[in-house]
């Protein structure tokens, strides 16, 4: 393994009724004021929302809303967030929502304490922290990105069309809540694609270097299984209790850090997939279901060994009668199959990609990642395009 320092400061109740038990006694300790940020309004349908308040309010709190943060945060929404903040003084941000909240309130809790060009300084480039960003506590209500237990904030600028973040740990959530029946009300459309994203969380890190024996792949093979597993048993009965909260932790597991211990990750996929956001505002999951099968596709052939390994761990493919390269192929397809068998859509068509879009701009502006098995050039990513259209 390569060598890493591991640290992950977020502490996580997790369970049914988690919320009515910690809840209370979390805020206690962060001062008077709890903005109470939230998105387009499932909590409020599903009673998250009423339960949440309500636990506030017995603590003493004094609640300001900030709500509609949407889909792909963009950087408009994190200002106006960091401006409310101030303006009411708030003492501890709570994020109820899926990765789109709970990046919005990392990115608000820089917005609140800092008074440079929150763009230029934390998300052109690394930033540097000479100060305490606003405490943030989340309860996740949709299980997928782990953002909950890291310190990554992917943010859309709508004007610069960049969809970006980088890794601060100093922005992991002081405490994160995770009781699996709040996901119930997921649709199963999202929750195909937000579980696909945690496949592919794993797969990003799993077919990068090194690639000798190593207790992290072990890791990621075991949550593959597991999401893989858990997600065919959801879609059958969405209310299953096991299924869903093994979704939960296996998106945590899969990046709260753990899995790229000694590992130098690709994330390409990531890359292309942000970039198309910015300029379609596609779905995370469901962009990534279209791309990775191609994008593999174009690098198996360079990290054979691996995705051989991959089918016959992961997808319980037979190497009999198969050549490596045959069996590393199987794995691929094994992989494409699951996309269409829990029903994500399958070209940019579908995500509103037309013949008017730019795909060569949307290539070029994809910063090339360095840890894939075959270093991507600009014209690769926009063939991949294409063959994705
Ligand atoms: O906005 P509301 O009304 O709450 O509805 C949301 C939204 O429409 C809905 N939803 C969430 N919980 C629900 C629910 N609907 C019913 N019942 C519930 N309990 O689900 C929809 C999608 O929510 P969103 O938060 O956008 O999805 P996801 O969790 O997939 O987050 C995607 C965002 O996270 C970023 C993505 O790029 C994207 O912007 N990512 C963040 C990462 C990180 N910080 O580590 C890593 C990921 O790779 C990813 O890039
Ligand atoms: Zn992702």
């Amino acid at each position: 393994m390569d060598h890493f320092v591991f640290e992950n400061s977020t502490k996580v109740y997790f369970g049914k009724g988690c919320v009515r038990e910690y809840l209370g006694g979390l805020a206690e300790v962060y001062g008077d004021t709890v903005m109470l940020c939230y998105g387009g309004g499932s909590i409020k349908k599903n009673g998250v929302y009423d339960e949440v308040a309500g636990i506030l309010e017995g603590a003493g709190k004094k609640i300001v809303d900030f709500s509609g943060i949407m889909e792909n945060p963009t950087y408009r929404k994190v200002l106006e967030g960091g401006k409310l903040a101030r303006e009411h003084g708030v003492s501890l941000l709570l994020g109820v929502g899926g990765g789109s909240v709970m990046d919005c309130c990392k990115a608000v809790s820089i917005a609140a304490r800092y008074e440079g060009d929150l763009w230029a300084d934390f998300w052109e480039k690394p930033g540097v922290f000479d100060f305490e960003p606003l405490p943030l506590g989340v309860i996740v209500t949709a299980a997928g990105t782990g953002s909950e237990c890291n310190g990554s904030a992917v943010i859309t600028n709508e004007e610069l069309k960049i969809k970006t973040s980088h890794e601060y740990p100093v922005c992991n959530p002081r405490f994160a809540l995770l009781d699996p029946v709040y996901t119930f009300s997921v649709p199963k459309h999202q929750m195909a694609a937000s579980s696909f994203d945690i496949l592919s969380h794993i797969m990003e890190t799993y077919f990068s270097e090194p690639d000798e024996d190593n207790v992290s792949d072990d890791i990621s093979e075991a949550l593959m299984r597991s999401v893989i597993r858990n997600l065919r048993t959801a879609i059958q009965n969405p209310r299953d209790y096991n299924a869903r909260s093994n979704l939960m932790w296996d998106a945590t597991m899969a990046e709260n850090r753990m899995i790229k211990l000694g590992k130098r990750t690709d994330f390409m996929c990531h890359i292309m997939e942000q970039q198309l956001g910015a300029y379609t505002n596609c779905g995370h999951g469901a962009g990534l279901g279209v791309l990775h099968p191609v994008y593999y596709r174009h690098i198996c052939e360079a990290g054979r060994k691996k995705f051989a390994r991959f089918a016959s761990q992961v997808w319980g493919i037979s190497s009999e009668g198969k050549t490596e390269e045959e069996l590393a192929k199987a794995g691929v397809e094994a992989l494409a199959a699951f996309i269409r068998e829990i029903g994500l859509p399958t070209t940019l068509r579908e995500l509103g990609v037309t013949e008017q879009t730019d795909l060569k701009e949307i290539a070029g502006s994809c910063p090339i990642m360095p840890g894939s098995y075959k270093r991507m050039t600009h014209g690769e990513i926009l063939a991949i395009f294409k063959e994705c259209f």
